[in-house]
């Protein structure tokens, strides 16, 4: 069955790597997901956002990643798949999840004051932990740049290092986000943060390593999460504006930072908009070499290849989960 993060995380530390956490919405993404974990055995967190809850029915995802456990089975390999909460705005949608099935959750009150924030995070981790399932719980410190899901965020701020030992202690939760830099989205920094490479490419700012260090130092051993992380390939930028599409501005955390991230306490990394742009890379190709293809699966198909083969590059060269399940 779905499995919590407890173990994961422990090995995670323990071999310098991170656990990957893919957002899912559909089928496609599912099987993509699981046939890349199975052939890289890497362990997984499947993860849904409130955007994905609105849009594909909280249930209908729920059954999806049990499916998932059999299927990966099913392929050859039981990796460990975890059904996570992405961004849990309230106690009430946690608990719910939590009473459905999901075996961990994230409570984002981040946006809240400090002594809210602690609070609303011990209660869900009280429940979530009173469960004969122990349930995992992430929680947040620190506002990141943009968007997080319905809770948009005027005045992003690092994660303040010495906050993270008071609200771990007193939450009790089992990993923490922070905020050291990344963003949610394709745009992570605005064109004047960046450089120019001679091509005219964003080459972004680097992340704050040295409050993530601060953060180590305080809490050492315990399990970290990266949210905002992908890479947003230009490969896949540029594929998209050759078959029709625009995106300016595009700029990711590059591979080389996250490599780095994973080999710390970082042992979960949130990647969602790189599967988006593989997918819509691959489907603007389909529909622009072949006007007349209007079955989904001709369609749909390629666009889940695409996404199989840019989750075990993950895996295998930036996460280093690949042959640790
Ligand atoms: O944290 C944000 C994730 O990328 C999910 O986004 O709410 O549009 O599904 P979404
Ligand atoms: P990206 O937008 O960088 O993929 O981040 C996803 C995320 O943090 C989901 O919680
Ligand atoms: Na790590
Ligand atoms: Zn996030």
């Amino acid at each position: 069955g779905l499995v919590n993060s407890v173990e994961l995380f422990k090995k995670a530390i323990k071999g310098g790597y991170a656990v990957p956490a893919y957002n899912f919405n559909n089928m496609e993404q599912m099987q993509a997901i699981v046939q890349a974990c199975v052939e890289t055995k890497s362990p997984v967190i499947m993860q849904v956002s409130s955007g994905a809850r609105k849009y594909a029915n909280q249930n209908l995802l729920r059954n999806m990643a049990r499916g998932a456990v059999e299927y990966a089975h099913e392929l050859g390999y039981d990796v460990p798949i975890v059904l996570h909460l992405d961004h849990g705005d309230s106690y009430e949608l946690c608990k719910d999840c939590i009473e459905s099935g999901f075996s961990s959750v994230m409570i984002d009150g981040s946006h809240l004051s400090y002594e809210e924030n602690v609070e609303l995070t011990k209660k869900v981790c009280e429940f979530a932990h009173s469960r004969k399932d122990y349930v995992t719980v992430e929680g947040e410190l620190g506002v990141l740049a943009g968007v997080e899901d319905d809770v948009s965020s005027e005045h992003s701020h690092y994660t303040e290092p010495s906050e993270v030992e008071d609200f771990v202690g007193r939450t009790g939760v089992d990993s923490l986000a922070i905020s050291i830099g990344t963003s949610h989205g394709r745009t992570k920094f605005k064109p004047e943060q960046c450089t120019r490479d001679a091509n005219g490419i964003l080459i972004p700012p680097p992340l704050r390593f040295d409050i993530l260090e601060e953060i180590e130092k305080r809490i050492p051993g315990f399990p970290i999460v990266l949210h905002g992380a992908s890479s947003v390939p230009i490969e896949y930028v540029k594929m998209i504006e050759k078959y029709g599409g625009s995106l300016k501005d595009s700029v990711g955390i590059p591979e080389e930072q996250l490599r780095k991230a994973a080999k710390s306490a970082v042992c979960k990394i949130n990647i969602d908009s790189d599967g988006r742009l593989a997918m819509t890379a691959m489907i603007r190709k389909v529909f622009a070499e072949k006007p007349e293809e209007f079955d989904p699966r001709k369609y749909l198909g390629p666009a889940r290849d695409e996404l199989k083969k840019m989750y075990m590059h993950k895996n295998i060269n930036v996460l280093g989960s690949a042959g640790q399940a």
